[in-house]
């Protein structure tokens, strides 16, 4: 249910749970002090408690308040990057709720750049814990009608803030010892804008590889999945019946659930509907999600994508990895 902005202040106030606009993604957000929110959000995703929430905050000082440390390296990227599509990982103080964190020492944080959420921050003075509006392991949302599709039964008051305009969620740096930092979740903001940036404030760091380790609980191997199946196919080829005949027995070797997340597969593969980006990739970003939810209303037994050579730049990176994630199989 679409509401204005003044409805979710009250209702946030009254400690509901909504759909929040940001420049990224839309989420599903509540107020980090009340229990009862969080539980709601992890309880309409679906979502297993061992995944953490992302904290959003009105500002730099807000974020200071949450964490035990904030190290120069924090405010060096905090000052560039936000508000923006950084996440900031920093160890917690005592005023986040461990549901929160997933039990975890750290606290993932970030000041939005969407006018509206930040309004809401600003004038409810609290803290929005907000993951992605969408079910555990599902397509992520960047307009208002996708988060009102995903929780059709629910009711939840949403605020229409438009078409996303990044399109993907935001880079995940996790900060540790004051000047180490890795890549938990690729995003528009690319590890070299980052370094470089430390380099023109002569800053000296360690850079970590932590993807996909037991730091990012959220980093499944599937994630972002249509509701078709996808298959992601490394260059362009033409599909021919004995490829589809590989597919279809490939498929069947699959199980049937890959870390709790379920996995789709084609009873059939006879038609197909291929997934097409613009050739931008700020473009592609901006409307990779509705391309797939698209993609997934065709009815097709799967929706095809195309790994092309002009897309081997560092921009594609986070639209490759949502794709590769949010494949069935690759090919
Ligand atoms: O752009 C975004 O980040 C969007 C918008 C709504 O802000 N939010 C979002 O939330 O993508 P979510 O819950 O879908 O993804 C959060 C990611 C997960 O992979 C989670 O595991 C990771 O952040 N995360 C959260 N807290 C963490 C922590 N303390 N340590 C490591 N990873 C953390
Ligand atoms: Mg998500």
């Amino acid at each position: 249910m679409i509401v204005s902005t003044y409805e979710a202040l009250l209702r946030l106030r009254n400690g509901e749970v909504i759909g929040l606009p940001t420049e990224t993604v839309y989420g599903l957000a509540g107020r980090i002090d009340n229990e009862v929110s969080i539980r709601q959000i992890f309880s309409l995703k679906e979502r297993p408690f061992f995944d953490p929430l992302i904290v959003h905050v009105s500002g730099l000082e807000a974020a200071m308040g949450l964490v035990s440390e904030w190290p120069d390296l924090a405010q060096i990227l905090a000052e560039k990057f936000w508000p923006g599509p950084l996440t900031l990982v920093l160890p917690k103080n005592n005023n986040i709720n461990p549901l929160i964190t997933s039990g975890l020492e750290t606290v993932a944080l970030r000041w939005p750049a969407h006018p509206v959420a930040q309004e809401l921050l600003v004038k409810l003075g609290v803290p929005l814990a907000a993951p992605s509006a969408n079910k555990f392991g599902r397509t992520s949302p960047t307009r208002a009608e996708h988060v009102e599709q995903e929780f059709r039964s629910a009711e939840i008051p949403i605020v229409d803030g438009g078409p996303c305009s990044v399109g993907l969620e935001s880079t995940v740096v996790l900060i540790e010892n004051k000047n180490e930092l890795a890549i938990l979740r690729e995003g528009v903001i690319s590890l070299s804008e980052i370094e470089s940036h430390l380099k023109r404030k002569k800053f000296e760091y360690l850079l970590l590889q932590k993807i996909d380790s037991e730091k990012s609980p959220g980093h499944l191997k599937h994630h972002y999945m249509p509701a078709i199946p996808l298959i992601y196919i490394l260059g362009r080829q033409p599909i021919t019946q004995s490829m589809t005949q590989l597919w279809s027995a490939e498929f069947k070797k699959l199980d049937s659930h890959v870390e709790g997340v379920r996995l789709l597969k084609p009873r059939k593969i006879e038609s197909w509907t291929e997934l097409r980006l613009s050739d931008n990739a700020v473009l592609a970003a901006r409307e990779l999600y509705n391309s797939m939810r698209e993609s997934a209303s065709s009815r097709k037994d799967v929706i095809l994508f195309f790994e092309e050579p002009h897309m081997q730049t560092e921009a594609w990176i986070p639209i490759l990895n949502r794709l590769q994630k949010a494949a069935s199989m690759k090919f």
